[in-house]
């Protein structure tokens, strides 16, 4: 296997990177492949000889999707076109990654891989949607895998903003009416290697940690579990916390059909662990 890793410093990619090492993938981020830029998408995997691409790279700031729609469908919709492309030109499998923001977040139950997704929440998930389609239509082999809740190092994620509201305040409101499956980078990675060694059927998967919890639950999980936090979390309503662009309710995605993951609250500990003590 001739692994490339495309957004390796970001903060699932960063983790591909580690839990792949074995297989010492070439690990290219902004400076190395411009995926909105198709020659130089298909310079860089033609000359590495790919046989396996994993993007992990994507515009990801929900609310400023909003605002730079156009930057976000050119990183979302033509980068996944681009790498899909050459994917097929050099018959190399593409992992790619999407959201459950693909789907309106209205079913109580969550959506499985089998569900038709859209209309997505707000423009990111339009953009992700878009970026489907290109993988579909591009006719190459492909794992597209749709995750979400995703927290991990070197990254911007809840965990880490709860513990660094905690070091100033001692109380934190936090939303309890949007429920989801909080996921670790880690898991997910571990997942992607299953799917590929195990030679998994091509298509649609799910990877999130198994079991749900509201925003305000998962705060209150990650003060149990770092004891030495006395932090009140008080849970509020998504009206009395705006954002600018709009989060599902139900973010919640059933994993029928790939391997099996941990409870959430079992890879919230290890993270705790090894990444906030
Ligand atoms: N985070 C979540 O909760 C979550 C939930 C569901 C799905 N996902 C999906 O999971 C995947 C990984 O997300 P993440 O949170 O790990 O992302 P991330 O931390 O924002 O990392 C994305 C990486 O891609 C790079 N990148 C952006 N545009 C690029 C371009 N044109 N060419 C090359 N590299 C580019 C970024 O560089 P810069 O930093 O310089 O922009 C960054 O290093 C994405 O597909 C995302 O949509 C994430």
């Amino acid at each position: 296997m001739i692994l490339v890793i495309v957004g390796s410093k970001g903060m699932l990619g960063s983790m591909l990177g580690s839990v792949f090492a074995e297989y010492k993938p070439l690990l290219l981020d902004r400076d190395e492949i411009d995926i909105t830029n198709s020659d130089s998408v298909r310079a860089v995997l033609r000359a590495a000889n790919a046989t396996h691409v994993i993007n992990a790279a994507a515009y990801t700031n929900v609310d400023d999707a909003e605002t730079h729609k156009e930057d976000a469908f050119l990183v979302n919709e033509m980068g996944v076109k681009n790498l899909s492309e050459v994917a097929k030109e050099l018959s190399a499998t593409l992992i790619h990654f999407s959201t459950d923001y693909v789907f309106p977040g209205t079913s109580v139950d969550g959506y499985s891989e089998t569900d038709s997704p859209g209309p997505a929440v707000n423009e990111y998930g339009n953009s992700k949607l878009a970026g489907e389609r290109a993988l579909k239509e591009s006719g190459c082999n492909f794992y597209l895998v749709r995750t979400a809740w995703l927290y991990g190092p070197n990254g911007k994620n809840f965990v880490d903003t709860m513990l660094q509201l905690a070091q100033t305040k001692k109380n934190l409101s936090v939303v309890e009416d949007q429920v989801g499956s909080p996921t670790f980078t880690k898991d997910v990675a571990t997942y992607i290697k299953t799917l590929i060694i195990e030679q998994y059927p091509f298509g649609i998967y799910h990877a999130v940690n198994s079991g749900k919890a509201s925003w305000f639950e998962f705060a209150q999980k990650i003060f149990e579990y770092m004891q030495n936090m006395p932090v009140i979390v008080k849970p509020v309503s998504s009206a009395e916390f705006p954002r600018i662009a709009k989060r599902p309710a139900f973010s919640i995605l059933q994993n029928t059909k790939g391997p099996q993951v941990r409870v959430w609250q079992e890879a919230l500990r290890e993270y705790l662990t090894l990444f906030a003590r």
